[in-house]
């Protein structure tokens, strides 16, 4: 089985700071958010992985190169637009020709191994496995309707959902997808569905399944849910890379990156990118902060690349 990791989004709820470092790069626990997708595919045996990426491109390379010093082997696809998930997998065709391959969203994390799903797809011999799951408000996510293990019914942001089940950002595909991508429609919101894509699948007649994943299951695509990742890896703790500087207080739940000056009251719930220097009069709270930032005051909810004084 290969891997196919969807990364060429802008990251636009991070700006301003994934205007400089693309989002699948960006350090979550001092680590690039692409390296936890990287260990859960490693984990289940996949190796070979295609990265479909964006204007992020160059950077991407730069960063990864050809994977071999994290164990893997990653092939570039580069899609000119962001016009949907159902539109960036296709460009991973020639990449994945006739294997199964695992889809992987470029900013997602699971706090548990994809294993158990990967073996259920390859004993089901079914069209394609995804993950789902139960969350108290779907309306964001595309949404299941399951029958048993079958997913019958499929409808992607639902303003009334039919069910609790969001579809998870987790695919496992055989070769029946490839067949469905050229005849989809784009959406009401202009984009080329992967919930249109796999509707058809079933539509068609074709098994698909879901896998219920019980673990906790991270999109660290804002502010909220950066800082949320963070704390669930590193808990109540600090983590201060060792050439860090740090002048004031540390409270829980932050990190600091390599060779970052940080002087400022407190600092708590909050990530400061490597090479930073930051300089606050006094609390810092639940930012992501980059670059040079100096104020006088406090700071609260905040997303910054500091290149000028304030
Ligand atoms: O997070 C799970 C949800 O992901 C599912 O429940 C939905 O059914 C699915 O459509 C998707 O919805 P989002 O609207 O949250 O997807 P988003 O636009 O955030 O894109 C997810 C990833 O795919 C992100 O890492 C960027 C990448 N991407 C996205 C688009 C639209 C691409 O590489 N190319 C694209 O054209």
């Amino acid at each position: 089985m290969k891997g196919v990791i969807l990364a060429a989004g802008k990251g636009t709820r991070l700006y301003p700071i994934t205007r400089h470092i693309a989002k699948p790069l960006l350090p979550i626990a001092n680590r690039p958010t692409l390296h936890y997708a990287f260990d859960r595919l490693r984990e289940v045996g996949i190796e070979d992985i295609c990265l479909v990426v964006g204007e992020n491109e160059a950077q991407m390379m730069d960063a990864l190169g050809d994977g071999s010093s994290l164990g893997i082997r990653l092939t570039y696809v580069r899609q000119a637009e962001p016009k949907g998930l159902a539109h960036a997998v296709s460009f991973a065709k020639e990449f994945v020709g006739s294997d199964s391959f695992c889809l992987y969203l470029g900013d997602a994390m699971y706090s548990d191994s994809l294993a158990p799903f990967a073996r259920r797809y390859e004993e089901s011999g079914c069209a394609n496995l995804n993950l789902v799951k139960w969350v108290p408000d779907p309306s964001r996510f595309g949404v299941a309707n399951l029958d048993g293990e079958r997913i019958v019914k499929l409808v992607e942001k639902p303003s009334v959902p039919e069910s609790n089940y969001a579809m998870a950002g987790l695919y496992f595909f055989g070769p029946q997808i490839w067949s469905v991508l050229p005849g989809l429609q784009p959406s009401e919101r202009g984009e080329f569905e992967i919930t249109d894509a796999i509707q058809t699948l079933i539509n068609q007649g074709q098994t698909v399944l879901a896998g219920v994943y019980e673990g906790a299951w991270f999109d660290t695509g804002t502010l909220d849910s950066f800082l949320e990742t963070t704390a669930h890896l590193i808990g109540e703790d600090q983590l201060v890379a060792e050439d860090a500087h740090v002048l004031g207080g540390v409270g829980h739940s932050v990190v600091i990156g390599a060779g970052a000056h940080v002087s400022c009251g407190v600092i708590e719930n909050s990530v400061v990118l490597p090479g930073s220097h930051i300089r606050v009069g006094g609390h810092i709270r639940r930012c992501i902060l980059a670059g040079r930032v100096e104020a006088d005051g406090d700071l609260e909810d905040q997303i910054r690349w500091g290149d000028s004084s304030q």
